[in-house]
């Protein structure tokens, strides 16, 4: 490991709490920093468990560009930019104001501080760059339990696989993706004039352990959850039948390839990258109902909303065929084993989670 120090922005999130925990395991020398205002309902839990792990906590926003000046990291340290407000949802019917100031300003705000510092920077996006209606157009077929690609495509940069990164991005987005692809310009613009080292990795869902999970974030741990603590789901959307499939990765999964873009950051300096399960690692609401059902031995209700909600997306699947070219890695935890880590996970901490989960 080169750096000395790691600052994970929205350290104490899913994401950023689980890597930060993970880096400091795997690099007991390493000062690794989580800075998170704790908006997310369920941070607050990562605090002692940051800590007890050897993490440093800072109560910080990446609203104020002074609670990032005022960390006293010195130069050449990691920055990797996880903190978000990350609901699809958000801004859809209420202020986009949060959502903009965090998202985009914030980001700008750990850009800025990183030039200063000459800090290399993993920036975190999303597979919600790509505009919803092109995603409308894909030609799919639907089998028993799922919709399935298929393997002749209208558009570029799409096939049974799922889709790379020379999709289209003309279009509307969500507000959600709009702010995490104006970030990804400035990032590359920041690149372009001042050096910034960096990479951006565009993921599709990822799940694990410590996901606080809710309606419009964290669909495997809600479903997991409800299953766990008892209480109703819905398929909402494409005729309430269960059948829209997502791509996942673990977080673990996420981890094994930070720490490798990481450890060679000159190579992979300027990249773009979709991250994601792919086919091997994906699932329906159906399917995924089936196996919570399987691994909690519990069944609860589930209604069916048969209208799609704004900004909802059939099929996703991430071709992540240039990151996996580019490193070597692949991701190794299916969705049998993720489910039982979020089971393991539930048992474990079942009065700490009942009040956000249940
Ligand atoms: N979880 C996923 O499926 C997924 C998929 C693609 C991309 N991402 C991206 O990964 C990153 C991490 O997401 P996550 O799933 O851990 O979400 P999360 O909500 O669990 O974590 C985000 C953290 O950022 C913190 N935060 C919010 N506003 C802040 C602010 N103004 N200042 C400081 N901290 C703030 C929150 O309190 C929270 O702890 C985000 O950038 C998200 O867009 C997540």
């Amino acid at each position: 490991m080169k750096y000395q120090k790691i600052l994970i922005t929205g350290g104490a999130g899913f994401v950023g709490a689980n890597l930060a925990i993970d880096f400091k395991k795997k690099y007991p020398q390493l000062t690794v920093i989580a800075l998170d205002n704790l908006k997310r309902r369920g941070a607050e839990l990562n605090i002692n468990r940051l800590k007890e792990k050897g993490v440093e906590f800072v109560h910080g926003d990446v609203r104020c560009p002074e609670d990032l000046s005022g960390l006293d990291l010195g130069k050449n340290f990691l920055m990797i930019e996880c903190s978000a407000e990350p609901s699809v949802l958000a801004g859809v019917n209420s202020s986009p104001e949060y959502l903009l100031n965090t998202n985009l300003m914030g980001a700008i705000n750990c850009f800025e501080m990183a030039r200063k510092s000459r800090a290399d920077v993993i920036f975190l996006s999303t597979s919600r760059v790509y505009p919803i209606e092109p995603l409308t157009k894909l030609k799919y077929k639907e089998t028993p339990t799922r919709y399935a690609l298929d393997e002749k495509q209208p558009l570029v940069g799409v096939s049974e696989k799922g889709i790379s990164e020379k999709f289209s991005l003309e279009g509307a987005r969500s507000l959600y993706g709009a702010t995490k692809l104006c970030s990804e310009l400035i990032f590359q613009e920041y690149q372009a004039a001042y050096g910034l080292r960096g990479v951006i990795n565009r993921c599709g869902v990822i799940t694990g352990p410590w996901q606080m999970g809710k309606v419009d974030q964290g669909v495997v741990v809600l479903w997991m959850a409800r299953h766990f603590f008892g209480g109703n789901l819905s398929y909402i959307g494409y005729g309430g039948k269960g059948k829209q499939v997502r791509d996942f990765i673990h977080v673990k999964d996420l981890f094994d390839l930070l720490d490798q873009q990481v450890g060679r950051i000159d190579k992979y300096d300027g990249q773009v990258f979709n991250v994601g399960g792919g086919v091997e690692n994906s699932f329906s609401l159906l399917e995924l109902t089936r196996l919570c059902r399987q691994v909690t031995d519990k069944k609860i209700k589930l209604g069916a909303v048969k209208e799609t909600r704004p900004n909802d997306i059939r099929i996703y699947l991430t071709d992540s065929e240039k990151v996996k070219e580019a490193t070597g890695w692949k991701p190794k935890i299916g969705l049998e084993k993720t489910l039982e880590d979020i089971h393991r996970w539930l048992i474990d901490n079942r009065d700490l989670l009942a009040p956000i989960l249940s």
